[in-house]
């Protein structure tokens, strides 16, 4: 694993759009994983501002969601698909039908997370961009849940709806999602996980330098082989080893 402490967060942002970017200039057809929420809008805004100013481009790219809510609808602003085609994919030069999550409006939800999981497994995705919750999160994989897990629909923390409830100001924020699973997380080549913030440093600290557990979903990047942590100083004040400079 590699951990990169960057000078701030805004700085840290640019670290993850460099190892982005790296990937998909470097295949023709780069399969990319995205999160959602408030750390990766920096990073979305610098790779639209390097599409619209250096020319970097998503042409060949196809791009799968990791999660999404339940209960929402098809035009929410706050549902996962709408956030990333806002900060993200309609701003670049994605080919239409590159864009590919779960649908929580399918008939069979069941149904919907095996033919996902199916369809982000041939995927092979080269670069997943991973986020975590206070509460150790990756993707919507709570604690406690096993990390052999695959996709499917998720009952929501209370600390997660709580944290979340800054994007619901008027009403209770969904209780249920759809999240692809640790073992499906996993399966992709390379995982960049990026926090910011010292409220995020007790769940960064755990799953860099905790043991692997299920009371700690992210701490499951242990395993995998090729990792690059990514931190602003505040979500790297926890840590008291495998600290790298930028
Ligand atoms: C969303 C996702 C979540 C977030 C996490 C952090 O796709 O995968 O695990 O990355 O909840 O959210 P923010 O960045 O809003 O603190």
């Amino acid at each position: 694993m590699r951990v990169v402490v960057a000078a701030s967060a805004r700085s840290a942002a640019r670290v993850a759009a460099d190892l982005v970017e790296e990937f998909i200039t470097a295949s023709p057809s780069p399969a990319l994983g995205l999160a959602t929420g408030e750390t990766m809008e920096a990073p979305y805004a610098e790779l639209v501002r390097r599409h619209r100013e250096q020319g970097l481009s998503f042409a060949g790219a196809r791009v799968y969601l990791l999660d999404e809510y339940v209960g929402l609808g098809r035009l929410d602003r706050r549902a996962y698909r709408n956030v990333v085609d806002r900060q993200l994919v309609r701003h670049v030069d994605l080919a239409p039908g590159a864009v590919h999550g779960p649908d929580p409006h399918a008939a069979d939800l069941d149904t919907e997370c095996a033919r996902y999981e199916r369809e982000v497994r041939d995927a092979n995705i080269g670069l997943q961009l991973l986020g975590i919750g206070a509460n150790g999160h990756i993707a919507f994989n709570e604690p406690g849940e096993p990390l052999d897990s695959t996709t499917r629909v998720v009952t929501l923390s209370r600390r997660t709806r709580a944290d979340n409830a800054r994007f619901f100001p008027h009403g209770r924020s969904p209780a249920q999602a759809i999240t692809q699973g640790i073992a499906t997380i996993s399966a992709a080549a390379r995982l960049v996980l990026l926090a910011c913030g010292a409220h995020k440093a007790p769940a960064v600290a755990r799953a860099v330098e905790g043991p692997v557990t299920a009371e700690v979903p992210a701490s499951a990047i242990q395993l995998h082989p090729d990792v690059t942590v990514v931190l602003d100083p505040g979500a790297s004040s926890r840590l008291t080893e495998r600290v790298a400079d930028p």
